[in-house]
């Protein structure tokens, strides 16, 4: 059986002391590299880390024609000065369904794109009609021809959208897309997620007229041309949100920085509510969990509702807190496979459709479990902090995807968890 890594996790006490979460490079990093294409010229990325899945986008973007290196060992350049060419190939971008982001800066561009269908985590039945749907309102022909999506927009035009569902990925391709459309788009029902008010804050640097980013209207006037710029990538909050819920499983004390309470502001509420007390820091948050924490019920929601990136590891927290908790996910509809590997660890979850019930026990019990997704891996890990004996998280590579070093950033805080064979031990190979 091919080697794709493994975690080795054994409980070790409570945590403490101070971590520094990453960039968020897998859910803004790679979206600001893709905005990189709208100009012609250099774009730095910083606060960025080779994790796998910005290894396939400097793939993809090399495949369109630009230049890709990596200038420090969390800094990248992309120049695309030269000619872009508007075809993200199959093997590529079927391997990450960011990719798709390539699709909006590539018709501003080219004014038009073959890419491929993405792929991505096996998190349920994920679309793209709204993409079409907006894109075609600012003038684009798209049809799927053999597994690519063909889009053709002599002149994109600005149009109003209203978007079915505040889709992070619909609402990011639109605004990159009208940016250079003739005319002012205006996004309605847009996500409000910090990454696309991140992405937007880049658009605006690089010259382009984006207002209302972080509420429900976007509106975009178009520009004739952008240029590149420097770019600081926000911290990633869901790997705060990560140590926050590894710190209610195992108790302690630590800090987290390089991120906001702000991005984070339901997740501390619900804990608080659970019984740990998090805090803004300086440089971040604090958190302390002195006891073991409450059950509370958690539906996921778009942002500023409680993040679903979040919710495998806060059933994780669940399974070791005190009562039962109802969970419900409204964002993807099959999210909840996981459940089954921890409960290999004797943690007392049953699903129905969008529904989980979890009972709390005070231990779980460690075992040999599989990551199926990079959330569903990170939650399995941290579930090990509270569970007798070994886990041995198989399928390490789906978590390499969106964390720089897991296992080295919760050994900091004192747990017990060695990142094992494998590919690429997350976080240990530079650039
Ligand atoms: N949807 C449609 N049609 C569309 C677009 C989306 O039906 O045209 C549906 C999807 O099927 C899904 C829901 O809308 O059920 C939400 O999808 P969204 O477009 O918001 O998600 P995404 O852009 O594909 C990003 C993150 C995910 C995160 C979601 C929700 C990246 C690379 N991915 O995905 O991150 O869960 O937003 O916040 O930014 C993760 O980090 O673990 C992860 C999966």
């Amino acid at each position: 059986m091919e080697d794709r890594g493994a975690f080795v996790v054994r409980s070790n006490g409570p945590l403490s002391g101070t971590v520094r979460v990453a960039g968020a490079t897998k859910n803004a990093g790679l979206k600001q590299m893709a905005a990189a294409l709208l100009a012609p010229g250099a774009t730095t990325l910083r606060n960025v880390d080779p994790v796998a899945d910005l290894d396939v986008m400097i793939d993809v973007v090399r495949a369109l024609g630009a230049a890709v290196e990596w200038v420090g060992p969390h800094e990248i350049r992309v120049d695309a000065s030269g000619e872009i060419t508007g075809e993200a190939p199959y093997e590529l971008v079927t391997r990450m369904r960011a990719s798709i982001n390539v699709l909006g800066p590539l018709l501003g561009r080219c004014g038009s794109a073959r890419v491929a269908m993405p792929g991505g985590d096996n998190i349920g039945n994920r679309k793209l009609d709204m993409h079409f749907r907006g894109l075609e309102a600012m003038g684009a022909e798209l049809s799927v021809v053999r597994g690519f999506i063909e889009a053709r927009a002599p002149v994109l035009t600005g149009a109003r959208v209203v978007l079915e569902f505040p889709s992070v990925g619909a609402t990011e391709n639109l605004l990159t897309a009208a940016v250079l459309a003739k005319g002012t788009s205006v996004i309605e029902n847009a996500a409000r997620e910090p990454e696309i008010t991140a992405l937007a804050a880049m658009l605006n640097r690089m010259g382009a007229r984006v207002f209302g980013a972080g509420s429900s209207t976007i509106e975009v006037e178009g520009v004739e041309e952008v240029a590149g710029v420097d770019v600081e990538v926000m911290g990633d909050r869901i790997e705060a949100g990560t140590y926050l819920m590894a710190c209610g499983i195992a108790g302690g004390e630590i800090t987290i920085e390089g991120t906001s309470l702000h991005h984070l502001e339901l997740v501390a509420r619900k804990l608080g509510e659970m019984g740990m007390r998090v805090s803004a820091a300086p440089s971040g948050l604090w958190a302390r969990a002195d006891e073991r924490l409450r059950a509370a019920d958690i539906a996921t929601l778009p942002f500023p509702g409680f993040a679903t990136d979040y919710m495998p590891l806060a059933v994780a927290l669940l399974s070791v807190a005190d009562g039962t908790a109802i969970v419900t996910e409204n964002i993807f509809d099959n999210r909840f496979s996981f459940v089954d590997e921890l409960n290999r660890m004797d943690a007392d979850i049953r699903t129905e459709g969008r529904h989980a019930v979890v009972r709390g026990k005070p231990r779980l019990s460690g075992a040999p479990v599989r990551a199926l997704d990079v959330r569903a891996g990170a939650a399995l890990v941290i579930a090990g902090l509270a569970a007798d004996g070994e886990t041995v998280v198989f399928d390490r590579h789906h978590v390499d995807r969106g964390y720089r070093d897991l296992a080295g950033s919760l050994r900091s805080l004192g747990a017990d968890v060695e990142a094992v064979g494998a590919d690429r031990p997350s976080g240990e190979e530079g650039p």
